[in-house]
Parts: structure tokens; sequence; C-alpha cells
């Protein structure tokens, strides 16, 4: 090991950056945002204040409100070579793939692309978050041959996202719920794919390839995809009589279960109890109480048995189904939420910024003498297990 250097696997307890974003208190089950818990600012505050609370550190007078509001209206278009290019994936392909690319894509639009001024930086926030919701919507429509709808304007984020996906305009409760679970994903400190975008940042490279590289970290299953991964769960087990079934197989094959488990949560992930809440209300309401019946005794089973906590991707599986979301996109609609706090940490990362360069710990083999071709053997055979 290099002299003053400490191997710390999956970097686990480390702290890399200071922010005054999100105080996540893992041992007593807390997450608030500039001070705000969670729980308040999902019941009382819409995404668009959290969105400002976020980006500007306080929650916006109703003037600020307005002028948010209208500038994200305004950025909802997307520039129509974007959604051309929309077209030319397969129709197959992994959602997440041709939405990640479509960010870095955006960036090729964007008026100040280049730009890393916190100015820029604002108004490109603002863009992105506003743009992400039209893009998740949009790949949607275009994987399943339909034409993707125009943003309606008096609609706010999270309405006109469901209205986008679907072509219905939801309910209150619906548009309330949704709105809620994106202010419930909107920041969560240094998670792997917001610690992707601050490494991009720290390099002193822009905005749209810090948040195309965070998308490709969130989608991972241990990540963001886990969402997914627990509807595919629940689909697998298909229905309530069966769960116990499932979980004894499951906990007998020691399988990684979705959606249960934190790095930093012991006591519990608070949003998933403010999800659990949702999800049975949105289940009901949409006649499919199934999905939410399977995920609760599901929870207790694997609680019962290895004392593992779901989390946030665990509640919003059902909830997001019940929603009308389909499951392939649970990730990118991860991500309309989560651009909140990437672009917030961003900023952040550019105003107080350091280079961030961890060391390696070399194991491979101790210097040795070169060795000509000629020298090396006539085996034609590659070990493809290594
Ligand atoms: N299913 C089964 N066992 C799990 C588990 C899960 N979801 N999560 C953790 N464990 C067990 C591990 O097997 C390990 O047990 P061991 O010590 O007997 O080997 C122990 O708990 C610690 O797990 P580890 O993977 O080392 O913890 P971590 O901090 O590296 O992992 C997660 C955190 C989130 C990656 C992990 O809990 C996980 O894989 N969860 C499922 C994916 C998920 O839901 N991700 C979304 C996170 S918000």
């Amino acid at each position: 090991m290099t002299e003053g250097t400490q191997l710390i696997r999956g970097l686990e307890g480390v702290v890399a950056a200071q922010t005054k974003l999100c105080d996540l208190d893992g041992a007593h089950g807390r997450l608030a945002y500039g001070g705000y818990d969670i729980a308040d600012l999902a019941k009382q505050a819409t995404f668009e204040e959290v969105c400002y609370l976020l980006w500007r550190g306080e929650l916006p007078t109703r003037g600020q409100y307005d002028q948010l509001v209208m500038s994200l209206v305004a950025a909802r278009e997307l520039p129509k070579p974007v959604v051309d290019a929309l077209r030319l994936a397969p129709k197959a392909a992994d959602p997440n793939r041709t939405f990640q690319a479509a960010i870095a894509l955006l960036g090729a639009f964007d008026p100040d692309a280049d730009d890393n001024s916190p100015a820029a930086n604002h108004r490109k926030a603002v863009r992105l978050t506003a743009q992400l919701a039209t893009l998740v919507a949009a790949t949607h429509r275009i994987r399943n041959g339909a034409e993707p709808l125009a943003p309606a304007l008096d609609l706010s984020h999270a309405a006109n996202f469901l209205y986008m996906l679907t072509g219905t305009r939801a309910g209150g409760a619906a548009v309330k719920a949704f709105d809620a679970s994106l202010t419930l994903y909107a920041e969560h400190e240094l998670n792997a794919s917001t610690f992707t975008t601050r490494v991009i940042t720290s390099t002193n490279s822009d905005m749209h390839s810090a948040v195309a590289g965070g998308h490709g970290a969130l989608k991972g299953p241990l990540h963001g995809g886990a969402g997914e991964a627990v509807m595919r769960t629940l689909m697998e087990i298909g229905e309530v009589a069966t769960v116990d079934a499932f979980a004894e197989k499951a906990l007998a094959e020691k399988r990684r279960l979705m959606g249960f488990g934190h790095r930093v949560y012991t006591a519990g992930d608070p949003r998933a109890a403010i999800l659990k809440g949702m999800a049975e209300e949105a289940c009901r309401q949409s006649g499919q109480f199934k999905w939410y019946e399977m995920a609760v005794k599901l929870n207790e089973r694997i609680h019962a048995a290895k004392k593992l906590i779901p989390n946030v991707d665990f509640y919003s599986a059902p909830l997001f189904y019940s929603l009308g979301i389909p499951v392939e996109q649970f990730t990118p609609v991860i991500a309309m939420s989560r651009i909140a706090g990437w672009t917030a940490n961003i900023i952040e990362q550019h105003a107080d910024n350091r280079l961030i360069r961890p060391r390696g710990d070399y194991t491979g083999p101790k210097r040795r003498a070169f060795t000509p071709m000629a020298d090396r053997g006539q085996t034609g055979h590659v070990d493809t297990r290594r």
C-alpha cells in the first residue's frame, strides 16, 4: 500500500464532501433537505418548491415560486432533433440507454452547455429538470409506437408528466402521490449516482456530462434500478398466497432481495415509511391492492428472517405501478426526480471544487522484465474465464 493511504472498500464511512443540501441521519432514520424534514416536505411542499430549496438554500416566496414555475414550464419542450434521435433506438432497447444518451445530446442544444458559472448552472438545472420529465414520457411513447404529447402548460410538473406519459389528466390524489414521491427521491447526499456527478464535475466538466454519467450509475440494480427489480419480483411472486413460499425459497437460496437493505440507514429508511402509506392508498384507488398486500407480506417475512429494512425503492414500486408508470420506466422516473439533487450537488461542487482522485492499492505482479512477443510461447488459446 502506498505510504499515507488506507484501503476503504466501497468508500464506506468516508466523508468526501461538505454539503448544505441533505442531512442524512442513518442511525436514527431521519432525512432533511436544507433543514426541513422530508415528511413535512412530502406532505406540504410541491416538487417545484423542493427544487427551489435545493438550488437556492431556502424555500421560495410566492413571487420566487411563480417565477420558477414559469421557467420550468417554458423549458418543457425538447429540441426536435432530440425527439428524432429517440426514434433511432431499437424499440426493445432498455429505455435507460436511450434516456442517458438523450441527456448527453440535450447538452449539444443547450446555449449554456460549456458555461460552468453559477448563473449558467442554475439555468441548466431548470432546463434539465423540465426536459427530463418530457424525455421520459417521449421515450415511453415512441418505444410503444405512439407520438409524444406536447406538454400541457397549465399543469404542475407532476401532473404534466403523468399527462404526457398516459395521455389522460390524472386525478388530484394520484398527482399528489406522484408529486410527493418526486420530493422523496429528489436528493440523498453522496449516493453512487450523485457521487458520480460530483466526480465528473470535479474535472471541470459540464452539467449535462455529469448528469448523463449520474444516470449510468443510477440504473444499476444496487441503486435506482432496484425499484424496477422490486416490481419484477412482485410480478414473479404473482399472488399474495405465494409470498411465503417465495420468501422461504429466496432465503434458502441466499438470494439478494431488491428493495431491502441500505448502506447508511440502520434504523429504517424514512422515505420507505412515507411511500408505504402512499402505496397503500394508490393501490386501493387503482383496484390493484394485491401489489401492496404482497409487498407488506414480503417485507414482514424478510424482516423477521434477516432484519433487513425496506429502502426507498421497495414501496415506490407498487406505488409507481398503480399510478400507471411502466416498470421499465421506473429508473428514468427516479432520475427525473433526482435531477434536482444532482444539479444542486453539481452547483455545490463547482463552488468549492477539488479534483476527486483517490488511489488504488496495486495487487498485481511485481516489477518484471519485458518479454518480446517472440519469447512468449505459441499457444493462441485465450482464457475467456478471466
Ligand atoms: N438481500 C439479502 N441480503 C442482503 C441484502 C438484500 N437486499 N442487503 C444486504 N444484505 C446482507 C448481505 O448479504 C450481507 O450479509 P452478510 O454480512 O451475511 O454477508 C449484509 O446484509 C451486508 O450487505 P452488503 O451488501 O455488504 O451491504 P452494502 O452496504 O454493501 O449494500 C445495498 C447496500 C443497498 C447495496 C444492499 O443492501 C443491497 O444490495 N440491496 C438490494 C438492492 C437495493 O435495494 N438497492 C437500493 C438501495 S436504496
